[in-house]
């Protein structure tokens, strides 16, 4: 039975504790939050018989349960999932893993270390056009997939919590890079087969329209370790003409091409034989895929793997150890911004 201690009780806690609902396998311990009433209504609405703590530290003090959700903001995740991996806690926690590449490094030594598994969310892995795609590049039939391309463009407008106080991320640095494409990235890294990237270079811009204080628009190229490269324009900052949230792409192989539309549509388009003389445009013949997935999507999708892996006694694919390299692909390319060169990456084993 897995006792779970909820920490952070607040915009995102409810869309984990919805997906846990039902289970038979999870009780609900404990809610913990500074701002005491988000637990109390958390309490109310999801385990009524549960202990409410007005914070991490007496939550862990007090609280024994086996299983810790972590959705504090990212400044916060170290200190949470350290102490509770090294207490001897499973611990599943919300993306970014932290907000610093030595501190995400330390919080992976920490799960070696305590041989307890450290799951982190990333929800967009787990939609059925990206499960569409994946499957069938998995086929094979397409080839080697030697370039990946995304758009993500949005005009996204954050209103801040309510109390006239702007939100964080439209006044903090590099928040487009920092707080959505990580899940981007890591989207990019399940197409490939969770290959490393091993090079970045990024420039930011920030539009004349920008509500932004800081650049909202990033345009990377990553090269992989298999030599396949990733080319991603990413945008908060966007008037008109937006993808979906999820990114629109495309996934060029040797023998064809992938695509999903970032919302339900996924095709390919497979090569044709060339003639022997004269000039040939390439153009193959399309082929609309039925989406195929019948897992739950989004955080619910997430979760169910995180505790269909525990149950088990198994990994999954969003482990900590896994997560690092595409939280390596976001500092890379703020350092890549920031310097204006390209950026090679090296996983903490490698530069140790
Ligand atoms: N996966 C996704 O799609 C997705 C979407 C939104 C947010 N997130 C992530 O979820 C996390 C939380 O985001 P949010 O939007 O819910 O943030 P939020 O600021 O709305 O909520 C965080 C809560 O944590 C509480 N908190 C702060 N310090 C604490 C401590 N020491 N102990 C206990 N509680 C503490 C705050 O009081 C607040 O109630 C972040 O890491 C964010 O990046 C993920």
């Amino acid at each position: 039975m897995w006792e779970v201690l909820v920490i952070g009780c607040n915009g995102i806690t409810r869309k984990w504790l919805d997906a846990l609902k039902g289970r038979e396998d999870v009780v609900l311990a404990a809610f913990a939050d500074p701002a005491v009433e988000r637990a109390e209504a958390l309490r109310d609405a999801y385990a009524p018989g549960a202990q409410v703590y007005d914070g991490a530290d007496a939550a862990l003090e007090h609280c024994k349960a086996n299983l810790v959700l972590d959705a504090t903001p990212p400044y916060v995740h170290h200190a949470v999932v350290t102490r509770a991996l090294r207490e001897g806690r499973c611990v599943l926690g919300e993306k970014p893993m932290a907000g610093d590449l030595s501190q995400a490094r330390e919080m992976v030594a920490c799960a070696q270390e305590s041989s307890r598994p450290y799951f982190v969310m990333q929800n967009r892995r787990y939609l059925r056009g990206i499960q569409t795609l994946r499957a069938e590049l998995a086929k094979t039939y397409l080839g080697k997939p030697y370039l990946v391309t995304c758009d993500m463009f949005l005009g996204a407008h954050f209103m801040g919590p309510g109390d006239g106080r702007p939100d964080f991320r439209n006044r903090m640095e590099h928040p487009v890079l920092v707080d959505m494409l990580i899940h981007t990235f890591d989207q990019a890294r399940f197409l490939l087969g969770e290959k490393r990237a091993i090079s970045a270079y990024c420039q930011e811009l920030n539009p004349p329209n920008s509500w932004y204080d800081h650049s909202a628009i990033a345009l990377c190229t990553f090269v992989f370790e298999d030599d396949s490269v990733l080319s991603l324009r990413g945008s908060w900052a966007t008037k008109c003409e937006n993808t979906t949230s999820h990114g629109f792409w495309r996934v060029y192989c040797t023998d064809g091409t992938a695509c999903w539309d970032g919302a339900e549509r996924v095709w390919v388009s497979r090569a044709q034989p060339v003639p022997s003389a004269g000039y040939f445009e390439e153009e193959g013949v399309r082929e609309e895929i039925p989406l195929a997935y019948s897992g739950r999507e989004d955080h619910a999708g997430c979760v169910d793997d995180m505790l269909s892996a525990l149950n088990r006694g198994q990994t999954m694919m969003t482990d900590c150890r896994n997560n690092i390299h595409s939280l390596e692909m976001v500092h890379a390319c703020i350092q890549s911004a920031e310097t204006g060169k390209k950026c090679s990456i090296s996983p903490a084993d490698e530069t140790a």
